[in-house]
């Protein structure tokens, strides 16, 4: 018997490098505002939502922002970030993330989406990966961003299984926290590969194979 019944996937980060872009559309609306942003701040927004992580960026302002301002700054990030996932194409995703994927799926594992972001489908379409998952749990399914489990919980519940029969794979720390309070096991890739609480912790994407019981 397969140890996991499904594999549950964050998208950004995971299955393909929009966390760049993301980057890139936030240091756009930190420069607008004179506000220091690099990398590493970029790293605490891995997973958490579009305003959750405008709300991070605005640690760093002197002054006051009005909730009017907000979205407005949260829309022209999205814009910004739309923009730049116009060129994606199927090519941006690693051949290895596609044959793991086909061999899992080959294997009778389930696979699902689970990410924080509204833009999930856009991307599936851009990159022609929707074919690749049973399911999809996104930002539009959700009210609680991760590290709440709610977007886990319910992409378990649109493939029919338990938490304790699906792995999360995860690039990001509060996703690796969020899979753990929702009983489901770990595997820590990218900038999560390093977090001791990820009970699986991945150098490379096709170790899910081993993991996972597939040939
Ligand atoms: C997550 C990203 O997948 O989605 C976060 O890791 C992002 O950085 C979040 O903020 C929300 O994304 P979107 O596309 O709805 O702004
Ligand atoms: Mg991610």
């Amino acid at each position: 018997m397969k140890k996991y019944k499904a594999v549950i996937f964050d998208l950004d980060g995971v299955i393909c490098h929009t966390d760049e872009y993301h980057y890139l559309a936030w240091k756009q609306i930190a420069d607008g505002l004179g506000v220091y942003f690099d990398r590493n701040i970029n790293n605490r927004l891995r997973g958490v939502s579009r305003m959750e992580s405008l709300e991070i960026i605005l640690e760093k302002y002197d002054g006051e922002v009005s909730c009017k301002l907000k979205e407005k700054l949260a829309y022209e990030k999205n814009e910004t970030y739309k923009k730049l996932l116009r060129n994606m194409t199927p090519a941006d995703v690693p051949v290895e993330v596609k044959e793991t994927l086909e061999k899992m799926r080959a294997a009778g594992i389930k696979t699902a989406i689970g990410s924080s972001s509204k833009n999930a489908g856009l991307i599936l379409q851009k990159t022609e990966l929707a074919c690749f998952f049973d399911a999809v749990s996104d930002g539009n399914c959700i009210t609680r961003s991760k590290p709440d489990p709610e977007v886990f919980v319910r992409a378990a519940e649109f493939l029919g299984e338990s938490p304790s029969d699906c792995l999360v794979v995860e690039d990001a720390f509060a996703g690796v926290d969020a899979a753990l309070a929702g009983g489901f096991a770990c595997a820590g890739i990218g900038d999560a590969g390093a977090y001791r609480k990820a009970g699986y912790r991945l150098s490379a994407f096709s170790e899910l194979l081993d993991i996972c019981g597939v040939e």
